[in-house]
């Protein structure tokens, strides 16, 4: 009796302090201006680019202008991200690349991460084999041999129209060389991870200036400029192998990393068959392993086909309730079956057959929670910065590119190559450590995502193409960690269940669950109070978080115009198109 009544009044005081949390969030000033015209939802008749930052997007149209295609643009951009965005956009991390030409073939590359040959399960384990809390998230141990200069290499050996490597590297190059103004983002967070700069890397660094970082500022970059010359130069060669190999080592050595020489000219892009599903008169294509994020995708949007959403209503208590339900199950599945396919014989047919994904939701009731089972206790931290980046692209002909690439988390390990000029990633962070404890965004992982030599860590990342009726009809993606996949999927069901234009449908407040931690996350607004009593009382757990994940992505609409949009919740998203 008491436990009943002690559990109820617990449940209010989260719901109080939840509703003020909402009404504090939805009072939140607007963003700071930016040094740039930023345009984050437009159309275009022929050609778009959205991308994290407007000199960006900006870089992928100019080389459409000249001729390229979506691939040439996708391959500048990233180079340009590289530049202007440094705290995601890399040369020295990896990424997912997803094409659909003009023609319907289609293409998946991963160009992610590897455990370098001498990484080892317990590497991140203290003699009581406890988790050493840092260790695998900054310095040199928490870094994964880079793959996006070779999978930018790879992507222009097989797609490129433009033909000329130099002419994609050219706009990153005068970026970097010139500088260019940083923004706001961009300085608050220069300024936050300031003290790890000083930490992981000896001073000097262009990163790091004696006063404070301001909007507006001059970022100048000249070692990565010559780094970048050198890749413009030799290929990836310019990479993986001569100065820039030299300088990687080196510092490798200096801070006890683990990359080597061999490492870095070991390393090879895999292209991969997409995964490719059907939803209604969709056709979703898709990231496959050593991402989750395709798999997780594929399999909610099979699960969730049977339930008539629009009927239950945009963010009811039943639509809600339906959706977290499918997905406690499939991050349930990720945590247990997903990690790289070359080691780890992941069942991804098993786990996209019809039958499957049925059985796998009988047990679904829809007027009560299924508790996630409590082996393991996640610790979700609110992920509050956005450290991916996402771009997509749709070019004249037809031809899209959805491109998601990270140093996972904000400048990745903190590392700077000395001399280099870039930032090297920590992507080790997403193998599971051990198994049942929790990474940065709170994702359990066994067997299946245990660290080997050479193997890629597990990712969330989820670019996606889908075509309605045959034809290309939604390009997307974004940052934001584990919330990706379910981002993704709400931006999908927005336009085709909720029938929203695509600005509304990444604007829309989100939700989010992943079996553990049991609760689900929600942005300010996005379930209005009587539904989320209704969740309580069904046995959920909420949360208020301030955001999850930011989308960009681009329509065709059904005139043939394109319609580009970036997510009001980054005020550097920018839409470009013409
Ligand atoms: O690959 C992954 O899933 C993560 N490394 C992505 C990190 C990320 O999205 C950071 N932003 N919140």
């Amino acid at each position: 009796m008491f436990n009943k009544y002690y559990t109820k009044m617990k449940r209010s005081i989260f719901f109080s302090i939840f509703s003020i949390f909402l009404i504090l969030s939805a009072c939140r000033t607007k963003p700071d201006k930016s040094p740039y015209t930023i345009t984050q939802n437009i159309i275009g008749d022929s050609c778009m680019v959205v991308a994290e930052h407007p000199l960006a997007s900006k870089v992928g149209v100019k080389i459409l202008k000249a001729g390229g295609n979506a691939i040439d643009a996708a391959i500048a951009t990233q180079f340009a991200l590289a530049v202007v965005h440094p705290r995601a956009g890399n040369i020295g991390g990896g990424g997912f690349m997803v094409v659909r030409m003009a023609d319907g073939e289609t293409a998946a590359l991963d160009y992610r991460e590897e455990a370098p040959s001498s990484a080892y399960r317990d590497m991140y384990l203290d003699s009581t084999e406890t988790v050493i809390e840092l260790l695998s998230k900054e310095g040199h141990l928490a870094v994964g041999v880079p793959g996006t200069v070779a999978g930018m290499e790879a992507a222009f050996q097989k797609f490129s129209q433009l033909k000329n490597w130099g002419q994609l590297l050219e706009p990153a190059i005068q970026l970097a060389e010139n500088g260019f103004k940083i923004t706001q983002p961009e300085a608050t967070r220069l300024n936050k991870y300031k003290k790890q700069f000083f930490q992981q890397n000896e001073t000097g660094v262009p990163f790091v200036i004696k006063g404070q970082w301001e909007m507006g500022d001059l970022l100048v970059q000249k070692d990565l400029a010559a780094t970048l010359r050198r890749i413009s130069e030799h290929g990836a060669k310019g990479f993986y192998e001569g100065e820039t190999a030299d300088l990687i080592v080196t510092e490798m050595k200096r801070g006890g990393g683990l990359i080597t020489k061999e490492d870095l000219q070991n390393y090879e892009v895999r292209w991969r068959d997409p995964i490719i599903s059907e939803y209604k008169n969709y056709r979703v294509i898709t990231m496959p392993p050593s991402s989750s994020g395709g798999v997780a995708l594929s399999q909610l949007l099979k699960m969730i086909e049977p339930f008539p959403l629009a009927q239950y209503g945009f963010h009811s208590a039943k639509s809600v309730h339906t959706i977290v339900e499918a997905e406690r199950r499939v991050y349930a599945d990720r945590s247990k079956f997903l990690g790289d396919s070359d080691f780890y014989p992941v069942p991804v047919d098993s786990l996209l057959d019809d039958d499957y994904l049925k059985i796998r939701m009988a047990d679904f009731d829809i007027s009560e929670a299924t508790l996630s089972d409590s082996m393991g206790s996640g610790n979700f931290k609110d992920v509050e910065s956005f450290e991916t980046t996402h771009t997509s692209i749709v070019d004249a002909a037809g031809n899209a590119v959805a491109v998601t690439t990270t140093l996972n988390l904000n400048y990745g390990s903190k590392v700077i190559v000395a001399g280099g000029g870039f930032f090297l990633n920590d992507e080790m962070d997403d193998f599971s450590a051990k198994p049942g404890v929790p990474n940065y965004f709170g994702l359990i992982g066994a067997e299946a995502n245990a660290i080997e030599p050479g193997k890629r860590m597990l990712s969330s990342m989820t670019p996606t193409i889908v075509e309605k009726d045959d034809d290309l009809f939604l390009v997307v993606g974004a940052p934001g960690g584990s919330t990706i996949i379910t981002a993704v999927l709400q931006t999908i069901l927005n336009v085709v269940e909720y029938g929203m234009p695509l600005d509304e449908a990444v604007e829309a407040p989100r939700f989010h669950h992943q079996w553990l931690p049991d609760q689900i996350k929600v942005e300010p607004t996005a379930i209005d109070t009587v539904e989320r009593q209704i969740l309580w009382d069904m046995g959920h757990q909420l949360k208020g978080v301030s955001r999850m994940a930011l989308i960009k992505a681009v329509q065709v609409l059904p005139d043939g115009k394109l319609h580009g949009v970036g997510d009001p919740r980054n005020v550097d998203d920018h839409a470009e198109g013409y």
